[in-house]
């Protein structure tokens, strides 16, 4: 029997990904600053909201209003999703505090507080019947305890996968390492994307591997994207290749 997948909305992922991410699949998203993580993940909820497919962001770097903008300045508005039911923030960013973070129906008051945030999580998911959760990012949870970090995600994992959730979770590397948030958490994950930036020849180049995808075969390269004014657009027939020390755009 073939199994489920989700679209992900992100032109030319499904494609690298031999049909869509594996259902319930927990996905790591790393990447350097800039690279792309938020904005993927954004459009990741949104097509799915259009597909009718419920959808939650949990905040931890950024203020759910930036968040809204954001979106906002791709075309995806998420305001009558909002007001369906459909979506929602988990605001672990506020702490509460501030005017406009009393409007939000998820809070997480101690943001430091792991078990809290699972809890609001677990209820939102529950509300909403969600679908598809994107975790911004991961990171902020365990920066100050990277013992605890594998302990976290495995945590996170439990709660989303069984709940029928597809997840992603945004981790941070700094732009020099190779690897992807830590050996715990790469394990743990079902699936790895990496999303890089690289100086070649005097300007900026956006590429996307997938490194691991449990539940199926997915393409081996390294292929360029671009961020537009309507989000990412991957070029799967590309590849990214290093030659000499330096990546080079080629037809796959
Ligand atoms: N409308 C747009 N058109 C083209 N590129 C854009 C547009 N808006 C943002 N970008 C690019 O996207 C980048 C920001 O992407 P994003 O916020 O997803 O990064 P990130 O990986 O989440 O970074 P961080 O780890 O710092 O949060 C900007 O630095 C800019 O290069
Ligand atoms: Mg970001």
């Amino acid at each position: 029997m073939p199994i489920e997948r989700i679209r992900s909305g992100i032109p030319g992922l499904d494609e690298i990904l031999h049909g869509g991410i594996p259902f319930r699949n927990v996905v790591l998203l790393s990447g350097g600053p800039g690279t792309g993580k938020s904005i993927f993940g954004q459009q990741f909820i949104y097509y799915g909201l259009t597909l009718g497919e419920p959808g939650i962001i949990v905040a931890l770097e950024e203020h759910p209003a930036q968040i809204r903008r954001n979106m906002e300045q791709f075309g995806w508005d998420v305001s009558e999703y909002e007001r369906n039911g459909i979506f929602t923030i988990v605001d672990a960013f506020t702490g509460g505090i501030g005017e406009y973070a009393k409007r939000e129906e998820y809070v997480v008051k101690s943001v430091d507080d792991v078990r809290e945030l699972l809890d609001v999580l677990r209820q939102a998911i529950i509300d909403l019947r969600a679908r598809r959760v994107v975790i911004d990012s991961v990171t902020t949870l365990y920066i100050t305890k990277p013992a605890m970090a594998r302990g976290i995600v495995m945590q996170l994992k439990r709660v989303l996968s069984g709940l029928g959730c597809t997840s992603i979770l945004v981790s941070q590397v700094s732009v020099t390492e190779r690897g992807f948030g830590g050996p715990g958490v790469e394990h743990a994950a079902d699936g790895i994307i990496r999303l890089d930036l690289d100086e070649i020849d005097g300007e900026l180049k956006r590429s996307i591997i997938v490194w691991k995808m449990r539940g199926t075969s997915h393409s081996m390269r390294r292929h360029p994207f671009k961020i537009t004014d309507k989000g990412i657009i991957i070029e799967h027939s590309k590849t990214l290749k290093l030659r000499g020390g330096l990546y080079q755009e080629i037809p796959a």
